[in-house]
């Protein structure tokens, strides 16, 4: 077996450039895990790398796929806690469209009891994302109010269950009363339509997940409470905006911004362990859900690409072998 199907991007463009071709075989490195892949899922990175907007780190797999559940094929030399046949998901820099992908096994996953292999394709980003940014950054406790921008995408649908299993109280916005109506669904206590209202006029909160960025900066500092975080995880509006320092001042606040994919896979190690501690419980005690809203062929990587651009979808998008 030295050989193997994966989505290849041929160029940098639209859905159509994805390719499903045969490539050599990953073959696991010290301290690394071979998964025969189940399933894997979309991310919106996944789209700014088909058009050539973000590169694999430096050393990691061309392909696209920063997340995949599947079986152990192979576990290399020094590798802890996994052997063939193990069933898990994992997190990944890249590689994820493929049939074989090699993994740190610090950034593996047990499928947790309760969800299917395939859906399990779909959690470690999001619940590392959201893990490692509203918990370990913000420190979001118990009793604050999280403001989650982009409640219904995947990563949104992961922030809202989640913080409301940990008992704060949650604000979600998105752009359609549908979109609205899945974050009440999900825990949210409010919702804001941000095509027709402003937030910053509607809610205060301790803590803000953004994923607009620039456009959004000086009315997320407006809407924080004192001592309050924000945090900026995506750009999708654009990358400068304008902050008025003295309002961070005043309020104690802070502003982050971080990516889970270029992080050393030491620290994505303790995230992943985070997860496993204190997100895995509550997912298999069914307190937090898989929210998955297609399932596409991967060998088809090119619709699934085409119906996250066309951005009518609520959480996950998953693509199967
Ligand atoms: N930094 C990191 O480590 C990291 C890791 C993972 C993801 N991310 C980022 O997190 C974001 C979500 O990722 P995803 O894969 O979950 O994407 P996704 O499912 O495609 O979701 C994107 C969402 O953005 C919403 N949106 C667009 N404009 C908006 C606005 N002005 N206000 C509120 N919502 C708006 C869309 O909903 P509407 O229809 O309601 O507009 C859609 O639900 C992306 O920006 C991604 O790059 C960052």
């Amino acid at each position: 077996m030295d050989h193997m199907r994966a989505i290849v991007i041929t160029e940098p463009g639209g859905p159509e450039v994805l390719s499903w071709r045969e490539v050599p075989d990953p073959r696991p490195a010290r301290g690394e895990v071979l998964i025969e892949v189940t399933a894997s899922a979309v991310n919106r990175a996944d789209l700014l790398q088909r058009k050539g907007f973000y590169d694999p780190p430096p050393g990691t797999s061309p392909y696209p796929g920063l997340e995949v559940s599947g079986v152990v094929a192979e576990a290399g030399p020094d590798v802890l806690g996994f052997e063939p046949g193990d069933r898990v998901c994992a997190l990944l820099a890249g590689g994820g469209y493929a049939e074989r992908v090699a993994v740190p096994w610090q950034q593996v996953l047990p499928v947790p009891n309760g969800v299917s292999e395939i859906e399990s394709a779909g959690l470690p980003e999001v619940a590392c994302t959201v893990w490692s940014n509203v918990f370990m950054t913000a420190r979001l406790r118990k009793g604050e109010t999280l403001l989650v921008h982009g409640g219904a995408s995947g990563i949104g649908t992961m922030a809202i269950q989640l913080a409301k299993a940990y008992g704060s109280r949650v604000v979600a916005t998105a752009g359609s009363p549908e979109k609205l109506a899945r974050c009440l669904e999900l825990g949210a206590d409010e919702v804001v339509n941000y095509r027709t209202e402003d937030f910053a006029e509607k809610v205060t909160a301790d803590v803000i997940l953004d994923i607009i960025g620039g456009p959004y900066l000086e009315r997320n500092v407006a809407a924080l409470n004192s001592g309050g975080r924000l945090v900026v995880i995506g750009l999708q509006g654009g990358t400068r905006g304008q902050l008025n320092l003295g309002a961070l001042l005043a309020k104690r606040a802070s502003v982050h911004g971080t990516t889970l994919r270029a992080r050393p896979v030491d620290e994505k190690g303790v995230i992943v362990r985070g997860v496993k501690d204190n997100v895995w419980p509550l997912i298999e005690a069914g307190a937090v859900r898989p929210v998955v809203e297609a399932t596409v062929p991967l060998a088809e990587a090119a619709e699934a690409h085409r119906l996250l651009e066309n951005g009518q979808h609520i959480g996950k998008i998953l693509l199967v072998r």
